[in-house]
């Protein structure tokens, strides 16, 4: 199948996915609309992958597969000859039916796709250790404070010098709170405007914080940065 087949085939999938909602979600209200990636988002979240020119990434969450999907056919776009999209999420057989992985096939992209059905705290060092190098990786999994930083920790070798994090939720303290960890200590700098046409929220759900965008994305540095434990500053 040519390229431009292949992403018409992605791009018939999320569209559907995003006006009709998956073929099935958890007994919860709105599920589909609280959980995954706002559309528009995805648009963004997939114009950034295309124009950084990725070839793998690595993503944390897929529950119903929206930003998957982005994800996916930002690397149909970019068409190396090895794309690698390696997927992380303990839940999608248990809590997710397989919808999502079940989306992701009926798009053609199980070719290039691989979930680790682990948690990210024990599947992210097994892909350091099988020394996986990837263009970017998207965090969306769990949004517990330790969770995220150790996320974090592990994506910081995964990801290359100079490649590209994106969290999802950066409205949520818990997780605003582990990125500025990096910021702050370790030559993360956030790219401004990337998500400013996307959708926002206030911090921490509160009418009276400020309206931020959902999503923040973030650049590496050129090198790995390891400041001495005395330079440490509260965060
Ligand atoms: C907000 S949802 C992701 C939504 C997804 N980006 C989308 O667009 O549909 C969070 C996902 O993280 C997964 N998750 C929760 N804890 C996790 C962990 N420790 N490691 C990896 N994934 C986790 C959940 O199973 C769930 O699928």
């Amino acid at each position: 199948m040519r390229s431009d087949e292949r992403k018409a085939r992605v791009r018939k999938v999320r569209r559907r996915l995003a006006q009709s909602g998956p073929p099935w979600t958890r007994d919860h209200e709105r599920d589909f609309e609280t959980v995954t990636l706002p559309e528009r988002d995805c648009d963004l979240l997939r114009d950034l992958l295309i124009s950084d020119r990725v070839e793998a990434v690595v993503e944390v969450g897929l529950a119903y597969a929206s930003s998957a999907l982005a994800i996916g056919e930002a690397l149909v776009t970019v068409n190396p000859p090895q794309p690698r999209h390696i997927i992380v999420d303990p839940f999608q057989d248990r809590a997710y039916s397989n919808v999502g992985w079940d989306l992701l096939c009926a798009a053609g992209l199980d070719s290039t796709a691989r979930l680790l059905r682990e948690w990210s705290s024990i599947a992210l060092p097994e892909l350091v250790s099988e020394g996986l190098l990837v263009d970017a990786a998207f965090v969306d999994g769990s949004h517990r404070f330790h969770e995220v930083f150790v996320d974090l920790y592990f994506l910081r070798k995964i990801v290359r010098p100079g490649g590209l994090i994106v969290m999802d939720d950066d409205w949520t303290p818990s997780v605003r709170t582990a990125v500025r960890y990096y910021e702050k200590h370790l030559g993360w700098t956030v790219i401004p405007d990337a998500f400013a046409d996307g959708t926002r929220r206030h911090v921490g759900d509160d009418p009276a914080a400020e309206l931020v965008p959902r999503c923040r994305a973030i650049r590496l540095p050129e090198s790995l940065v390891e400041p001495p434990f005395e330079q440490f500053h509260p965060f």
